[in-house]
């Protein structure tokens, strides 16, 4: 990112408003490259500058990406009035403009991506990219052959046309559990498809958007980075590439 004041550098990292990391500055909490600076308009290399605050080593991020295995009873935006929000429960995160990539409801589990990377969520929600995402469903009785093939065909939503091709996996279970992946993404999509077919489902959860599989080690609320080798994957299969597109 290059040079930029150091009370942005401070506040883009979470240390506070504006005003509350000058304030840290002028008290001299801040050093940069072991030396205290006392301006807040100092110029600081985001890439190659020592940053100490309250002797305290900072990176500075630009781009942020974590998973978060999405418990039921929060909603999936970046905030509001009323409700516990996904953007709340990522205490470590640093950037201000995070959100989710694409909406799980409220009463869905699993599998969200957190980040700021703009150009890469466009990529995986585009209808035309036709990202694949798998979700368990528990349903509230068994599904029948013959509607496992009507959604794997396509299925009346109240829509301009019929869904495109699920691919329905039974887990072997119980015929309530499926597995289905749909590449589309409309409002309440996998639960209207089940009405659909006159089922209901009771129990959601995402588990996979494209190449990145939701880590079944993390508990619903748990949350964690992506590693560099799932945000490279997640570029290439949906079609992104930082270093063509920019
Ligand atoms: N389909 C739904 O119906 N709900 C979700 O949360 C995700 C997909």
């Amino acid at each position: 990112m290059g040079k930029i004041r150091l009370d942005k550098y401070l506040a883009d990292m979470g240390l506070g408003t504006r005003t509350e990391v000058k304030k840290k500055i002028r008290k001299g909490q801040i050093s940069v490259n072991g030396m205290v600076i006392k301006e807040p308009e100092y110029k600081t290399d985001t890439e190659t500058d020592v940053v100490l605050a309250d002797n305290q080593p900072l990176s500075y991020e630009t781009m942020e990406y974590y998973m978060l295995n999405k418990p039921q009873g929060v909603v999936s935006a970046t905030e509001d009035r009323k409700e516990k929000t996904v953007l709340d429960l990522i205490l470590s995160k640093k950037r201000k403009d995070l959100f989710p990539v694409g909406r799980l409801d409220k009463d869905t589990e699993g599998l969200l991506l957190i980040t700021n990377d703009g150009a890469l969520a466009h990529q995986l929600l585009s209808p035309k990219k036709h990202v694949d995402k798998q979700y368990f469903v528990r349903l509230s009785k068994p599904l029948e052959k013959e509607d496992a093939k009507k959604l794997e065909t396509g299925v009346d939503i109240g829509e301009d046309t019929l869904t495109m091709p699920a691919k329905i996996v039974y887990t072997g279970q119980s015929e309530e559990e499926v597995l289905i992946t749909i590449q589309e993404g409309k409002y309440h999509q996998v639960k209207r498809m089940f009405q659909a077919v006159g089922n209901q489902v009771v129990f959601l959860k995402r588990l996979s958007m494209g190449s990145l599989k939701l880590d079944e080690t993390l508990k619903p609320g748990e949350y964690r980075l992506l590693t560099q080798e799932e945000i490279a994957r997640l570029r290439e299969h949906a079609g992104t590439d930082k270093s063509s597109d920019f």
